[in-house]
């Protein structure tokens, strides 16, 4: 596994450019499974992630194109209908592709995702829905086999209002015979991406955005091209590196409205934040404060930002709490910045943090994608070297993070690992 060299201490200063949105990219690269034509991408982010999502469409018989400003995607020869267990445990929210397979075939045969460093991740929900929609589900030596004749539109309500079944009952549905109206539907910006791609491509759907979304199936949907949303996260992250450096930053391709709580929250901490349509500049507060955050589904404070917010309260003076409402391990990166002097308390779904006024450089590890991010922003602001083991977990949802970051004035290396 390979590392992060960081040397801290530098104000970061500057403007980046974000990147295309991870969490949007993936259903909408499933989607263009659902046209059995072509489909043409913009501003899909090359990493770990969006290469797996491709390698399976590649696996399934699609033809995909890539260059440097888009990706192609030919869905009229798919032959298989079956995820490979390999690619699933690779990436979990590959379940994305059953839905497409489904709502375009009737058929997916795919594996239990597996859970990964931050829960158990289960799919009892999708399946739930999927079912409600008419398809017959086996389950045998952990693969789940999806069938049936056609697909029924229904009424599907979420016990939770989950990102992922959200997504999966829209790609099973768009194609369904009659309306299929899901409430408590998640509200996740990307979600609204993925249903103005397919309303492109002919989909009846409306409510995107609202707890409340109808489906009216159509027969056929045709070619489109799309350009994906920017990616919240990575606008969050940046917005938290400036913060954690004191410095001065500008992001361009940053939609403020997708993030108001992290900018609200980083305001309540003292730095200074202006925003228009598509920029938010960031100037750091001296010495930031204490704030509280509690994770919600969307409009709420996004689980995606808590370990990387988290970075930055190990500093600010006061103390923090923090409420994890999302996910049940989502903590493990506290270990890590103790290392580096952060003082915290972990009560269950609660952390209790204790600024200190400077972290020290250390050897720590990324526990996850955002615990990654958020060792990395640890180590930007310490006092010496830090090393950011096992950086593969940043590389699945950051794109050339190390060089953007450079480019801000900090001193980051790559150490490639054997
Ligand atoms: C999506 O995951 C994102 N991933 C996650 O981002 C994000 O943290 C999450 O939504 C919440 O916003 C992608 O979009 C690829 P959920 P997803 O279904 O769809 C429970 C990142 O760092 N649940 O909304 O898996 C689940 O256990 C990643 O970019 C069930 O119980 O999230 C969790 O506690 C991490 N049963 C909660 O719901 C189910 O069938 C939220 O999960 C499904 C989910």
């Amino acid at each position: 596994m390979s590392s992060y060299i960081i040397k801290g201490g530098k104000r970061l200063n500057g403007e980046v450019k974000i990147s295309g949105s991870k969490n949007a990219s993936l259903p909408i690269i499933a989607a263009s499974i659902l046209n059995g034509s072509k489909t043409k991408l913009y501003n899909i982010p090359d990493i770990h992630d969006t290469q797996i999502t491709l390698k399976i469409l590649k696996y399934i018989g699609c033809r995909v194109k890539k260059t440097s400003e888009k990706i192609e995607i030919d869905s009229r020869y798919i032959t298989k209908k079956e995820i490979p267990e390999h690619l699933m445990r690779e990436m979990r929210s590959t379940v994305i592709l059953a839905g497409a397979l489904i709502g375009r075939f009737k058929e997916a045969t795919f594996s239990y995702p597996g859970g990964c460093d931050i829960g158990a991740r289960p799919i009892d929900l999708h399946l739930k829905a999927f079912k409600k929609l008419g398809i017959n589900i086996e389950e045998e030596y952990g693969l789940i086999r999806c069938k049936c004749d056609k697909i029924t539109g229904t009424n599907i309500d979420l016990d939770f209002p989950s990102v992922g079944a959200t997504e999966n009952i829209i790609l099973a549905s768009v194609l369904a015979q009659g309306k299929t109206t899901i409430t408590n539907a998640a509200k996740e910006p990307e979600i609204v991406d993925l249903v103005q791609m397919l309303k492109k491509m002919g989909a009846k759907i409306s409510g995107e955005g609202t707890a409340q979304i109808e489906i009216e199936g159509v027969q056929k949907l045709k070619e489109v091209s799309y350009r994906v949303m920017p990616d919240r996260i990575e606008a969050g992250t940046f917005l938290c590196a400036a913060a954690i450096t004191g410095g001065k930053v500008k992001l361009i391709n940053a939609i403020p409205e997708h993030i108001v709580p992290v900018i609200s929250k980083l305001e309540e901490a003292g730095c200074k934040i202006k925003t228009d349509e598509n920029s938010i500049e960031i100037e750091a507060a001296k010495r930031l404060k204490a704030v509280e955050i509690k994770t919600m589904p969307y409009p709420g404070f996004p689980t995606d930002m808590q370990s990387i917010i988290g970075a930055v309260l190990v500093t600010a003076k006061g103390t923090s709490i923090i409420t994890e409402n999302i996910f049940e391990n989502r903590f493990k990166y506290l270990s890590e910045l103790n290392r580096m002097g952060a003082k915290y308390k972990q009560e269950g779904s609660v952390a209790i943090i204790t600024g200190v006024k400077k972290l020290l450089g250390a050897k720590v590890k990324s526990t996850d994608l955002r615990g990654g991010a958020s060792m990395i922003l640890a180590g930007l602001a310490a006092r010496g070297e830090t090393q950011v083991e096992n950086i593969e977990y940043v590389l699945r949802g950051y794109e050339n993070i190390d060089k953007k970051l450079s480019k801000l004035g900090a001193e980051i290396k790559l150490k490639e690992g054997d």
